[in-house]
């Protein structure tokens, strides 16, 4: 049995690749042997009882035959096809068991990135004190333990290349962990319906070189504005970096909030009967506290910056919905 498993791991290796997502980490290239060997598997059974079939039809072909033959039953053939089987799918479990726990058990000593799920969109929070927003920056041979939890609903973190998925639960600390083994990106999806713009819930997980993501994890994120920039200008980068405009479109088609577009100087009605010029105060209130008083027609569901974004960036937002003008 072994010698043979051995025999058919050397033939699979790269054999059903192009039916899987890219191989990023370890754990990715386990899954592949398991799902070959499953494949393997299937086509030695679908070939070996077709060929029965297809030859049983030829042999006992009505021309060939004029007697019926009647028979009832097979006792070693029905131990043998109870027995096997039986083997083969407890092997697999086995098999299966042994890779999800490896991959379940972020190993001691691993990186830790905390990742923050939020309608519609992931945020990363490293252990120096740098954020990012819809990217996550990983040096490549390192493994990194992502410890995770929801800010409102339950979202679900996948990585398709590193083959690992764990739901993301508000209230509750979830961990999964890879090693990427190569520089490169994948994406990030969120595969747990979680509200409208689930399937815009995407984030890149770039994997660098040790020397580059070290240059990366030192530089002091620029925080002075770049003034020579106009305002608007820096406000379209912001409102990219906050996943604003996954919410908000900028061409005038209502999505989950209001576009972007001509709303500044709009008048809103409000859900508590009220109506409200769209103006620098009004923009600024809804960034920090959004859900005091909502806009009729769209859900309750923007998330606060307070705390995340600074006065200055809130100045360059409005300038850039200013701009927003036919
Ligand atoms: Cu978050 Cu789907």
């Amino acid at each position: 049995m072994i010698v043979t498993l051995k025999g058919i791991l050397a033939v699979n290796t790269n054999a059903f690749s192009y039916l899987l997502p890219g191989t990023g980490s370890h754990v990715a290239s386990w899954w592949n042997d398991l799902f070959s060997f499953v494949m393997w598997v299937s086509i030695f059974f679908f070939v070996l009882l077709i060929g029965i079939t297809l030859a049983f039809v030829y042999k006992y072909h009505h021309k060939k035959v004029d007697k019926v033959i009647d028979s009832h039953g097979n006792t070693s053939l029905e131990i043998l096809w109870t027995i096997v089987p039986t083997i083969l799918v407890l092997f697999i479990f086995a098999w299966g068991w042994l890779v999800y726990k490896k991959m379940h058990r972020p190993p001691a000593g691993s990186f830790e990135v905390r990742v923050i799920g939020q309608q519609w969109r992931w945020k990363f929070a490293y252990n120096n004190g740098k954020n990012t927003v819809g990217e996550l920056i990983v040096p490549v041979g390192k493994r990194i333990k992502l410890l995770m939890t929801s800010e409102d609903v339950i979202h679900s973190f996948f990585i398709p290349d590193m083959r690992v998925k764990q739901d993301v639960v508000p209230g509750l600390y979830t961990a999964l962990w890879f090693e990427a083994i190569k520089p490169g990106e994948h994406v990030i999806y969120c595969s747990e319906y979680c509200g409208g713009l689930h399937s815009n819930m995407l984030a890149t997980l770039k994997v660098l070189p040790q020397d580059e993501w070290l240059e990366w994890w030192r530089t002091q994120e620029k925080t002075e504005r770049d003034l020579s920039i106009p305002p608007e200008k820096r406000g379209d980068g912001l409102a990219a970096k906050y996943a604003c405009t996954s919410c908000h479109s900028l061409d005038g088609s209502a999505l989950i909030g209001p576009s972007f577009r001509n709303l500044f100087g709009r008048t809103e009605k409000l859900t508590s009967g009220k109506t409200a010029l769209v103006d620098e105060d009004y923009i600024r209130n809804k960034i920090l506290k959004p859900n005091s008083d909502g806009v009729v027609g769209y859900p309750q569901v923007m998330p606060s910056f307070q705390g995340q974004i600074s006065e200055e960036e809130i100045m360059d937002i409005i300038a850039f919905i200013k701009s927003l003008k036919d």
